[in-house]
């Protein structure tokens, strides 16, 4: 006898939707609100509170198995993770190059995760918008139309994408057979470009070896006489030059290279111009810096990040090629499954990944639609300018003040300094490690730390919308005031014991 079975007894269905969506709403409003009144009173907070040992054991649990309520889960949220954030909202973040984000691209996070997108593939609008943010993004920085782009992660995701054209430009044959039939590749930085790039080269095949390390002069600008030997050097060696990697915006001290005579070598010597404008290549909106900025549309390519200098909530990277089939050529591979159809979903524009490693991508263009829709491209050049004018006013109050060295010109937007009572006895480096720490776990402001020429320096990174020329004067007193009381415990450290 035929069963008479059903296979709907079979399965009880399930879905991750939730049971009481009344209750989803009213939980997913006190969220928003609070994360709203964290950024509205975000002044009031201390920068930086460390993750005590509890947080961190709390973070130690096995995989859950069965369910819990999402009110218990978003309760550990507020005691376990929302005081200890990173601190980069706040006025007096100043730490590494961080952006500062805004509370209305954080709205747009959550309509893109709504949506729930994967922004590679399909005719959805999605697709087009970000379409729109690249078309934007050449504008901005006055690449031409027929160029290409993709949105990424980051600035190192970024510059690993254009360094990858870069290689892939020098012959045909690199797709197929790899570099190993290559003579030595080599690219050129200076001293002071990001660490990703030598990461990138690592990756793509040239090794640290193949990344020449140029000079740089007294503003920490690429040496051109050393760059041009170096490549004569190698030439005349038989090996293969390809790419110049040029800063705008050097991560230690914020300075240019100069892009106009690199541009020129670059031409003579038939290499690959890449930019490095993490955060610096956004100065292109500024007219003040049209001379030093002035050759950086005819780079051969350029990588630069939204979620620095952009406040666009993390992530958000932008790499730019001049020549779009050079670009796509590199990265473009479509099996059936991915092909663009005539007609149904998968009409789209061309897919994404055919100008980057990645397939999957999310919405990030949207953040960066409705900022600039929001905004407007010229308030972002307004607080770019914002952030330069107070780092001047943080570097003459340096100047100012006789118990503090500036150790470097500031050219943009990032301070290197330093707490030096000139009392020969001093360890400058580790009083002024302490100092930075003091200041960090105090809650009140946050710079991080560089090495200048083997000098532990206190570094100021503004690119923080939020960030008042007060925000400044608090600083320096700060950084006064704990430099003389390290010094007084120093000094009572090494008082004799009255024993008497
Ligand atoms: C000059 C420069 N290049 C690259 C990067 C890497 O950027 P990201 O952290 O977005 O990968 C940075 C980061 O600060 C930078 O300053």
């Amino acid at each position: 006898m035929k069963s008479e079975t059903n296979h709907r007894d079979f399965v009880k269905e399930e879905t991750l939707d939730p049971g009481d969506w009344t209750a989803l709403r009213k939980l997913g409003n006190t969220m928003l609100n609070d994360m709203i009144d964290l950024l509205q009173t975000i002044r009031e907070q201390p920068v930086w509170r460390k993750p005590p040992e509890r947080v961190k054991n709390h973070f130690k649990k096995e995989l859950p198995q069965l369910p819990m309520q999402l009110e218990e889960v978003y309760d550990e949220f507020k005691e376990n993770i929302l005081p200890y954030y990173l601190g980069n909202i706040h006025p007096r973040y100043w730490s590494w190059v961080m952006g500062t984000g805004s509370a209305q691209a954080m709205l747009a996070e959550m309509l893109a995760a709504g949506l729930n997108c994967n922004v590679g593939i399909g005719d959805q609008a999605p697709m087009y918008v970000d379409q729109q943010v690249i078309e934007w993004c050449k504008q901005i920085m006055h690449f031409p139309r027929e160029s290409s782009g993709a949105l990424v992660s980051s600035a190192s995701i970024a510059n690993l994408n254009a360094l990858i054209v870069a290689r892939n430009s020098v012959n045909d044959t690199i797709r197929r057979s790899g570099i190993n039939e290559q003579k030595k590749m080599l690219i050129y930085a200076s001293t002071e470009a990001h660490s990703c790039i030598q990461k990138a080269a690592e990756i793509i095949g040239i090794g640290t070896e193949g990344v020449r390390k140029v000079n740089v002069n007294d503003k920490y600008e690429m040496d051109i006489v050393h760059l041009q030997e170096l490549i004569a050097k190698d030439k005349r060696e038989g090996n293969v030059p390809f790419c110049v990697v040029a800063n705008v915006g050097t991560v230690n001290t914020g300075a240019i290279d100069p892009l106009d005579k690199i541009f020129w070598i670059c031409c003579k010597e038939n290499l690959w111009m890449h930019v490095d404008g993490a955060f610096g290549a956004l100065l292109k909106q500024l007219p003040e810096y049209k001379k030093q900025l002035g050759y950086l549309e005819f780079a051969d390519s350029i990588a630069f990040d939204l979620h620095k200098w952009m406040s666009i909530p993390y992530e958000a990277g932008v790499v730019l090629v001049q020549d779009a089939d050079v670009h796509r050529k590199t990265f473009a591979l479509q099996p059936d499954y991915i092909s663009n159809n005539e007609r149904g979903i998968g009409a789209g524009p061309e897919l994404t990944s055919n100008f980057g490693f990645e397939l999957s991508r999310n919405f990030k263009a949207l953040k960066v639609w409705m900022s600039l829709k929001e905004h407007g491209i010229e308030k972002f050049a307004r607080l770019i300018r914002q952030n330069i004018t107070q780092s001047k006013y943080l570097a003459m109050l340096i100047e100012q003040d006789s118990l503090l060295e500036l150790m470097a010109p500031v050219s943009t937007n990032i301070v290197c300094f330093r707490f030096n009572p000139r009392k020969n006895h001093l360890d400058l480096n580790m009083l002024n490690k302490e100092i930075l720490m003091r200041l960090q776990e105090s809650g009140i402001a946050a710079p991080s730390y560089t090495r200048l020429k083997g000098n532990y320096c206190l570094r100021v990174a503004n690119v923080n919308h939020r960030t008042e020329l007060k925000d400044f004067d608090v600083l320096v007193n700060e950084v006064i005031k704990i430099g003389n009381q390290v010094i007084m415990e120093e000094e009572a450290k090494r008082e004799p014991v009255n024993t008497a």
